[in-house]
């Protein structure tokens, strides 16, 4: 069953098109750094149906059609699959230098401003994304940071150095 079923008004933020992908959530007013902004939802499923839905997610996109992640590690038993009308979050996009964190707070997944946001400005997370998926997923964040690709900041630094080499 899904956790909870509340539309989510914030007031903070905005939904608009968006430059980097589709839509994209953007701050209405000044966000301070730290603040919660909101909080991602959706329906609470096992690891096991999380592979079963990313193995649909794969075929869908293979065919040609959305293959959009929604699928949030909750823990090491549980995924939130995000993909919900109710979870306005899962419209954030992924930056390479973003101004958001996602945080487990409490079995709770909250974007908080990682950094002070200005009117306008597009709610970007690092969506983490592993070093053995991260040529499936093209970035077009713009950050200076950049490679390319979604792929964590950890490991940003190798999949650099091999498109350098030109592997
Ligand atoms: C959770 S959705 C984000 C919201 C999406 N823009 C929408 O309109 O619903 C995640 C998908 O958005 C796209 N996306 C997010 N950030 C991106 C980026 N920096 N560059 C390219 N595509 C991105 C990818 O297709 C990714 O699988
Ligand atoms: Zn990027």
């Amino acid at each position: 069953m899904p956790r909870s079923r509340k539309t989510y008004s914030a007031p903070l933020i905005q939904l608009r098109r968006s430059g980097v992908h589709g839509y994209g959530l953007f701050a209405r007013d000044f966000v301070p750094q730290g603040e919660r902004v909101i909080e991602y939802v959706g329906e609470r499923i096992t690891k096991a149906e999380a592979q079963r839905r990313e193995d649909r997610r794969l075929a869908r996109r293979a065919a040609g059609g959305d293959g959009c992640v929604y699928i949030f590690e909750l823990n090491q038993r549980h995924d939130i699959d995000g993909d919900v009308a109710w979870n306005l979050a899962r419209r954030i996009n992924h930056s390479c230098g973003p101004n958001c964190e996602t945080q487990n707070i409490r079995g709770h997944i909250w974007v908080v401003a990682c950094r002070d946001i200005a009117p306008g400005e597009e709610l970007t997370y690092d969506y983490g994304f592993s070093y053995t998926e991260w040529r499936d997923h093209p970035c077009r964040c713009g950050a200076t940071e950049c490679v390319g690709h979604i792929i964590n900041s950890a490991q940003r630094w190798r999949a650099r150095r091999r498109l350098a080499a030109g592997k």
